[in-house]
């Protein structure tokens, strides 16, 4: 690609590429999820510096789901610390589905902060003693990273609340094996309006650059997740496509069944693309395909030849 082209063509150019893409189906297991437009597709990329470049239906808003764990886990460990926030959920890749009901043997911890059992075991850890104030404490940081006003879709959480099923039965087993404490509809209350928060591509973008900023908006500058903790969102972000992703993209990544999925340059860029036709493992298609294809266009694999010098910095001058 000729040394002109910008990062605005760039992302151009991939919506372009994939925006016929028509394969997955929309999650309808959340049945408020299956109202989605199948039809719609937004890129967006945000640089460390403040720049901001999108493609497509970036302003169509739709609830962040399970790109809300990497966050809430970041919550949970300034609130708690390493050490005890550790105790009650590890940083293995558990190699399942998201929504699996199994527990690391020996310790009787979830797997990973990722995977529905370890975002259930932090929304234990960050709720407060009102319903509401611990709701409001994760919208309030979520705000400071996307750099704007959001809300909770109360038809997602009627919804989720009410067909949660699965997630009710991976609490009471931690409840029983005493991970998470009795007030379990406390905590899937927390769980679920988490899930249910609304956001478009651009704030996802922003966030995912917060993430590469070391926790400090790149827009508003201001400090928003302790530094010392940013790095933890490795191995566990596409559940058991992790490893694939990894190897081919070479990016911390989360994905979620809105159809979202955000990946993160560090001290580099925050990538978000919302489409929401998933595949088989619950992670949006085109959302894939215009990572890897963003990855493998700029050289951002952590591990590539041209990563932080020739391939990406061009794009920036
Ligand atoms: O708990 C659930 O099933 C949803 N609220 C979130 C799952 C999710 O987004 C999985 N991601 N790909």
């Amino acid at each position: 690609m000729p040394d002109t082209v910008s990062l605005q063509e760039v992302v151009a150019e991939v919506y372009e590429k994939y925006r016929n893409v028509d394969e997955g189906e929309v999650a309808t297991y959340i049945p408020e999820l299956g109202k989605a437009d199948p039809g719609h597709f937004g890129i967006c990329l945000a640089t460390v510096d403040g720049q901001v470049f999108c493609a497509g239906d970036w302003e169509q808003e739709f609830t962040i789901q399970s790109i809300c764990k990497p966050f809430a886990f970041l919550l949970a460990l300034e609130e708690w610390g390493r050490d005890l926030t550790l105790q009650r959920v590890g940083v293995e890749p558990s190699g399942d589905a998201f929504n699996s009901i199994e527990l690391e043997p020996k310790t009787l911890r979830p797997y990973n902060p990722m995977v529905n059992a370890g975002a259930i075991a932090v929304a234990s850890l960050i709720k407060q003693s009102s319903t509401e104030s611990g709701v409001d404490a994760f919208v309030g940081k979520m705000q400071k990273a996307a750099g704007r006003p959001l809300r909770i879709d109360e038809q997602v959480y009627a919804s989720e609340s009410a067909t949660g099923h699965r997630n009710r039965a991976i609490a009471y087993l931690m409840l029983n094996w005493g991970i998470i404490d009795g007030a379990v509809e406390h905590t899937l209350h927390q769980y679920f309006s988490q899930c249910s928060l609304r956001v478009h591509c651009r704030d996802l973008a922003m966030m995912a650059a917060t993430l590469a900023n070391m926790g400090t908006n790149p827009v508003t500058q201001e400090r928003v997740f302790d530094f010392q903790y940013v790095k933890v969102m490795f191995t566990c972000g596409l559940y058991d496509h992790a490893g694939e992703w990894a190897f081919r993209v070479g990016l911390p990544a989360k994905s979620g069944v809105g159809g979202g999925i955000i990946a993160v340059v560090n001290r580099q860029l925050g990538i978000a693309v919302y489409s929401p036709k998933l595949d088989a493992k619950g992670n949006s298609v085109r959302g894939i395909m215009a990572c890897k294809e963003l990855a493998s266009h700029l050289g951002l694999h952590a591990f590539e030849f041209t990563n932080v010098g020739s391939s990406f910095m061009q794009w920036l001058l």
